[in-house]
């Protein structure tokens, strides 16, 4: 309920009650006096008892208020159920309403109207047959909890799903992954076969894809699951499964199971689980299988469309430390590397990890973050035409922090021999390299206190560096 909706139910309230309270007053002065004519001597009591029972009203809210939402959240940590806290308004009313009814009517025998009214016992069952249907099964739903308000749900008849938002005494009421209500009514719950996938519990996806008959399926198991255990959402409690589900006409069939942290959002996490399965089979030269032998001979075709070479030395040769390479040892070097995309979110390098090739982005963006006891921190961002991952391939330290993409990134990958042939031919280049470790490192150490004991002179660098790989 709004609050507009919550102040004008309190105005209601206390203006019924002044009118009955006005009404008792006068009805009192002028009916209640011995002279007055005995037909009108009682009529006063309406009013009164009108007054009296918005009282009992204003009682039971209070007790319910103190009952549900103090005691019992206090104890529980939950939400009283909606359907528990009418119950007890409704029994609690009642209850007081004939003690205060038979106090101010004394001469009436409420027991007795009720017992002798057979007829009227049956008119209400019969009128209520559906409600008392759905009230009994509200409470055996919340006798059992089979579920609470925030598991998902699929009613299996009827296909639907979504969360559950409420369990009335009528009804519930479950918000569908289009942001629809549906309301499903106690009875027909109590009857239906559901599906619950409770909120405090790690519920599993499985997500289906297919490759070639000619990639190895171990190393599709070890690209996919490392693709999607770091995806968001994706439980890192226990680590998704990837296996063959069957060995299919044109494919192998494969199976990813996961689990997450929070289910009522899986639709997006399985398209997540999806697109980086996509960009790591890419990566790693694995092919989608398609239901057609026309595919197969597609093969043939590059699993993944390299850059043009000369776009690559066009890129290398915009890296600062590269400017002093000819046109040639440029192109040599365009020729060793390696391109390769990552998806948002993905990461490029962890820091602790061995790490022998540097990276150029080619187009994108990346965020340097090392992580401390608040969680991960970027410290840089790098664009197209920087570099990163010198640090562990020149000194041969591990990786000192964890580079991830913020958009769709393709990067450049140049490995060690690559590297060890060009700095033989240009030994300056070790030199510029060992500045920007050494800036880098300053930075890291500025924010983080772990890594000042890894700072080093730009000398010391540049005879590690040369050290490393065979220098003079
Ligand atoms: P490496 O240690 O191999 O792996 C993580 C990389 O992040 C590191 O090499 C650097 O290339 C990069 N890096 C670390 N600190 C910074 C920084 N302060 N600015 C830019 N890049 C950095």
């Amino acid at each position: 309920m709004t609050s507009t909706e919550h102040r004008s139910k309190i105005a209601i309230y206390f203006s019924a009650t002044v009118v009955a309270g006005l009404a008792t007053f006068v009805f009192y002065k002028f009916f209640a006096n011995p002279i007055a004519d005995h037909y009108f001597e009682g009529l006063w009591r309406i009013p009164w008892l009108i007054l009296l029972s918005a009282f009992i009203y204003f009682t039971v809210r209070v007790l319910n208020a103190l009952l549900f939402d103090f005691l019992f959240r206090l104890r529980r940590g939950y939400e009283a159920p909606t359907l528990i806290r009418n119950i007890f308004t409704l029994l609690a009313f009642t209850l007081f309403f004939v003690l205060i009814f038979n106090r101010v009517y004394h001469e009436v025998n409420l027991g007795a109207l009720f017992t002798t009214s057979a007829i009227f016992g049956v008119i209400i069952g019969l009128a209520l047959q559906d409600t008392l249907g759905n009230f009994f099964a509200g409470i055996s739903l919340h006798a059992d909890r089979p579920f609470q308000v925030g598991d998902v749900v699929v009613v299996t008849s009827n296909k639907l799903t979504g969360v559950v938002e409420s369990i009335t005494w009528r009804a519930i009421k479950i918000r569908t992954f289009q942001n629809h209500i549906v309301l499903v009514s106690n009875s027909l719950a109590a009857r239906e076969a559901i599906e619950v996938s409770p909120r405090d519990n790690l519920n599993a996806r499985l997500v289906f894809f297919s490759t070639i008959y000619t990639d190895s399926p171990a190393k599709t198991i070890h690209i996919v699951r490392e693709a999607v255990r770091d995806a968001a959402n994706v439980s890192d409690k226990i680590t998704p499964i990837v296996r063959i589900r069957q060995l299919g006409d044109s494919s192998i069939d494969w199976e990813i199971k996961y689990w997450l942290d929070d289910y009522a959002k899986y639709n997006d996490t399985d398209a997540l689980v999806r697109q980086r399965v996509w960009y790591a089979l890419r990566r790693s030269g694995l092919t989608f299988a398609f239901p057609t032998r026309t595919v197969y001979l597609e093969r043939a075709v590059p699993s993944r469309p390299v850059t043009p070479e000369d776009q690559i030395s066009d890129r290398l040769s915009a890296v600062d430390i590269f400017s002093p390479l000819s046109p040639d040892e440029l192109r040599q070097l365009a020729k060793a590397t390696a391109g390769h995309v990552f998806a948002p979110g993905e990461t490029l390098i962890r820091a602790g990890d061995e790490g022998s090739s540097m990276f150029v982005v080619h187009n994108g963006r990346v965020a340097v973050q090392i992580s401390d006891r608040s969680g991960p921190r970027t410290v840089a961002e790098l664009t197209e035409g920087s570099f990163f991952g010198e640090m562990a391939l020149f000194t041969g330290e591990p990786r000192t922090a964890n580079v991830v993409a913020l958009e769709e990134t393709e990067v450049l990958e140049i490995g060690h021999t690559a590297m060890k042939h060009i700095f033989h031919t240009n030994p300056s280049l070790a030199e510029s390299i060992s500045w920007t470790i050494a800036e880098r490192q300053a930075a890291l150490a500025q924010n983080s206190a772990s890594a000042q004991a890894s700072i080093q002179e730009t000398a010391g660098l540049l005879s590690s560096i040369k050290r490393f790989f065979g220098l003079r």
